[in-house]
């Protein structure tokens, strides 16, 4: 579809940048005093191993045996994590290229068992903060604000190990001595923050989101097990909240949600209540940190499952007292629900499934591709929680080696990512939707969340290294850097790849 805002900008001082994650960019895993954290036990899994839902769960779970089996390896080979992209190294050449494209904004996470390497501590890790403290200088040199998550699927291992993770009330007394920690160091390097990374993830990942190993519970037991520790989670999204806002006036903090677009797949009455249930299922979340308060449904839900949430006095106030000031997002695709799914295609995608859509195409791991449902999915989140927005990821993974003469012409990014922005543009413009910014995933190359592969690259920066942390890590421009330092340039008035 025309961009019909072509040569309209977007709004002044709209926070242009790119999105990472400690745990898929950083390594340095055992530098500096840092702790294990989960992602640095989950081993490298063919991932053209899981071909459905209930594989891609499994092939994101991780058992004691394993993280035993971690313990004896002291390398990086078969732990991508352990090395990422090799940031913790390579952070000021890495900032350097950001500025060069001109960003306003950086989105990155703390690595909490950098700070506190079991979690549990009381005091923090001085080389882990000095290190944020050189990364955020190394910012502010360039003229680029960090937008912090506090927990992007990092917990530290003895925490998951010892206590259960988030399962455990004491996760919210550790977490926010961590944050109590970060925002008081970081008080005039940070102003906008993000407290857990899609929280709603912990329903398909509960290792990496919630440290739990669901192997030491029953099939039975699991699910109250995961809203019990989600329970812990908003309680401590809301405090830090709080701590966040004394420690830091002014300060901004936002929620971070998984959105997935769900359309009917028919308009047959029963495909359209599939996927108002599936939407739903995303939003509910979101309604508990924007609205304070569990949404009466999400508790029928639990009701309705016999799952019963421990909550203690005082647990309701601080929700109530503290909700987000913003709400971000990640939107990669859209899906489809149906009343009676049997027989269609099934796509599985960002650790979700859904019925595919027909109508649009699918990237090399099967997102489907739906510039307009992000228009769509800004609709719905603005009419919804009237906060503004931020989408805080939105790109495309693919693989690609440089040609012969060492460049990467990935028209196929740009492609995709001036289709979703001009759908951003429209939901501004014509449909009056309050957004504050816009950070692609990723830009460099890092270790994909879901799979673990380095050769699924989302960057505007290529890093030479493969699956097995083999190459030289350096880094080379792809023909998408020179389009986003031009959009950036003109403020999205231009989207072009001319
Ligand atoms: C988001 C996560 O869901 O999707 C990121 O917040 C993740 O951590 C991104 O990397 C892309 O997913 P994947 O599995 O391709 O890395």
């Amino acid at each position: 579809m025309a961009d019909t805002h072509h040569g309209t900008a977007f709004p002044e001082g709209f926070l242009w940048g790119g999105a990472t994650a400690a745990n898929q960019c950083e390594g340095g895993w055992n530098e500096g005093g840092k702790g294990l954290s989960a992602a640095d036990v989950f081993a490298f899994r063919d991932p053209n191993n899981a071909t459905s839902g209930a594989d891609i769960h499994a092939n994101c779970d991780v058992t004691d045996a394993d993280i035993d089996e971690a313990l004896a390896a002291d390398d990086d080979t078969r732990y991508p994590k352990r090395r990422g992209a090799d940031f913790y190294h390579r952070y000021a050449e890495d900032i350097a290229l950001y500025a060069e494209m001109g960003f306003k904004v950086y989105r990155m996470s703390i690595a909490w068992s950098r700070i506190f390497p079991r979690g549990d501590e009381q005091e923090p890790c001085e080389e882990g903060l000095a290190f944020y403290d050189r990364v955020f200088d190394e910012c502010a040199k360039h003229g680029i604000e960090p937008l912090v998550t506090m927990s992007h699927y990092e917990p530290p291992l003895a925490f998951c190990r010892e206590y259960n993770g988030w399962y455990n009330r004491r996760s919210i007394e550790f977490f926010c001595r961590y944050v109590d920690v970060i925002t008081r160091r970081y008080a005039d390097k940070v102003k906008y923050w993000l407290t857990f990374n899609e929280v709603d993830s912990i329903l398909r990942h509960p290792f990496m989101t919630g440290g739990l190993i669901e192997s030491r519970w029953t099939p039975e037991e699991f699910p109250a097990v995961v809203r019990q520790a989600m329970h812990h989670q908003f309680v401590a999204s809301a405090r830090a909240t709080k701590i966040c806002h004394e420690n830091i006036p002014g300060s901004k903090v936002g929620c971070m949600l998984t959105k997935v677009t769900f359309y009917p797949y028919t308009c047959k009455p029963d495909d359209v209540l599939a996927a108002q249930r599936r939407m739903r299922e995303t939003y509910c979340y979101g309604d508990v940190q924007v609205f304070g308060a569990y949404p009466h449904y999400l508790l029928n839900d639990y009701q309705n499952r016999g799952i019963e949430i421990h909550q203690e006095p005082g647990d309701a106030q601080v929700m109530r007292e503290n909700p987000v000031d913003f709400v971000s997002f990640s939107y990669y695709m859209s899906s489809c629900a149906a009343g009676d799914a049997a027989g269609l295609d099934v796509t599985e995608a960002n650790t979700t499934t859904g019925v595919k859509n027909p109508y649009l195409p699918s990237s090399e791991w099967g997102w489907q591709i739906d510039p307009v449902g992000l228009r769509v999915s800004l609709i719905d989140l603005y009419d919804r929680y009237r906060k503004p927005l931020f989408i805080v990821e939105n790109g495309i993974g693919v693989r690609e080696e440089p040609d012969d003469e060492g460049r990467i012409h990935d028209d196929y990014r740009i492609d995709y990512l001036s289709a979703h922005l001009a759908e951003a543009k429209k939901a501004i413009l014509e449909d009056g939707v309050e957004l504050m910014g816009y950070t692609s995933w990723a830009p460099i190359d890092l270790v994909s969340n879901s799979t673990n592969q380095m050769s699924k690259r989302y960057g505007f920066v290529y890093v030479d290294a493969d699956d097995h942390c083999q190459g030289t890590y350096d880094r080379l421009r792809k023909d998408s850097f020179w389009w986003y330092q031009k959009v950036i340039a003109a403020n999205g008035a231009d989207l072009s790849a001319e």
